[in-house]
């Protein structure tokens, strides 16, 4: 399975070719149920230029056509919105052009490199790059409109943080389908030229069992470093805690084996150590550039939550708690992380 370039491209995705934005016509105003598509649900390449029966009004001034009696006032109404909308776009597309331009000139005066070779640089440290992580789509279907657009935020996130880490990842998207690949494809500028791997299988179908290590704060397993070949899956799911160990729950059914960060060791957190999808995975990130788990914690679990380092005899009474701690429900999994050296403990 390769992660870069072939999934990036769109053509070349195991999942069917998405559904692109065609450049549509409607010609006829004049029967409403032939070109009902408002600025919501339209594409924006999709037009509507007001043919009227008749013929000659093709582009003509909706005012012009409705003073002149060749289009009701209903449609005169959608022509206006439809033109209001295009004008936003347009205005929208020109603002983020000059924000572009100044950021390019800001980046020169400061003798920054320009984005042409800072995405060079990018795709040259990917290459030496031998870590997956891959976001597991699968929970589509138990999230609300609001969680998917929070969740392709997080993984839009996850995909600018990587590319200018000085150690990036494999980045892989698996199970990508329903809702989430919409919203990839109708809200995410630029995903098709991402260096992102991209499946609609979920990730057991596409990398080899003995490499996959599901992350999953329910783990009895604890992380002690990220291993060269292992492919990290990281939930998918923004649910507010309403699916209280369902990560945990698949990766044992899937019988893969399956880690928790070690938080506990390293910093002390006021609040549930469930971490959001773009937090674990820039922690990954963090620890892969430092080497250190506590610098990792530090800098990306948000002061929010309370956190605070601890030092080297309080990790070790939180490694006794955990190793003593109540055993979590085995789903009937194989022995998880079984010969897997880079974990702490092990107590399932
Ligand atoms: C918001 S959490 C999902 C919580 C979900 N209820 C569950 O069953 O895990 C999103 C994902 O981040 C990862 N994650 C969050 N906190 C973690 C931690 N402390 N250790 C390991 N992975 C964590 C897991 O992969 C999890 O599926």
């Amino acid at each position: 399975m390769e992660t870069t370039d072939t999934h990036s491209e769109p053509d070349k995705l195991n999942i069917n070719a998405p559904g692109r934005p065609v450049e549509k016509e409607c010609n006829n105003v004049n029967q409403d149920t032939d070109c009902k598509n408002s600025a919501t649900d339209v594409n924006i390449n999709e037009k509507c230029s007001g043919e009227v029966e008749g013929g000659g009004t093709k582009d003509m001034d909706p005012e012009q056509a409705y003073a002149e009696g060749k289009i009701s006032k209903k449609q005169l109404k959608r022509l206006r919105r439809e033109e209001a909308w295009r004008k936003k776009k347009e205005f929208l597309k020109t603002k983020r052009k000059e924000q572009r331009r100044l950021e390019a000139q800001k980046r020169k005066e400061k003798g920054e490199p320009n984005k042409k070779r800072l995405r060079l640089e990018f795709e040259k440290r990917l290459e030496t790059s031998d870590i997956t992580i891959s976001v597991d789509l699968s929970f589509d279907d138990l999230m609300m409109e609001q969680d998917i657009k929070k969740l392709m935020k997080q993984i839009e996130r996850c995909y600018a943080v990587n590319k200018r880490a000085p150690v990036p990842v494999q980045m892989h998207l698996s199970s990508l389908g329903g809702r989430c690949r919409h919203r990839m494809e109708t809200a995410i500028a630029g995903w098709q030229g991402w260096k992102v791997g991209m499946d609609s299988d979920l990730y057991t179908e596409v990398f080899e069992r003995e490499r996959i290590v599901y992350l999953t704060s329910d783990s009895p397993n604890t992380l002690s470093t990220l291993e060269p070949g292992k492919v990290y899956i990281i939930g998918g799911l923004v649910d507010h805690n309403s699916h209280k160990g369902l990560c945990y729950q698949r990766a044992c059914e899937a019988g893969v084996g399956h880690a928790q960060l070690p938080i506990a060791q390293f910093v002390k957190i006021q609040s549930r150590k469930v971490l959001a999808v773009n937090h674990v995975f820039e922690i990954m990130l963090a620890y892969l550039e430092l080497q250190d788990w506590q610098e990792a914690f530090l800098r990306v679990i948000p002061p929010r939550k309370g956190v605070e380092a601890i030092t080297a005899d309080q990790a070790g009474e939180v490694v006794t708690e955990i190793e003593k701690g109540e055993e979590p429900p085995n789903k009937g999994g194989p022995a998880v992380g079984e010969g897997n050296s880079a974990l702490l403990d092990r107590d399932s």
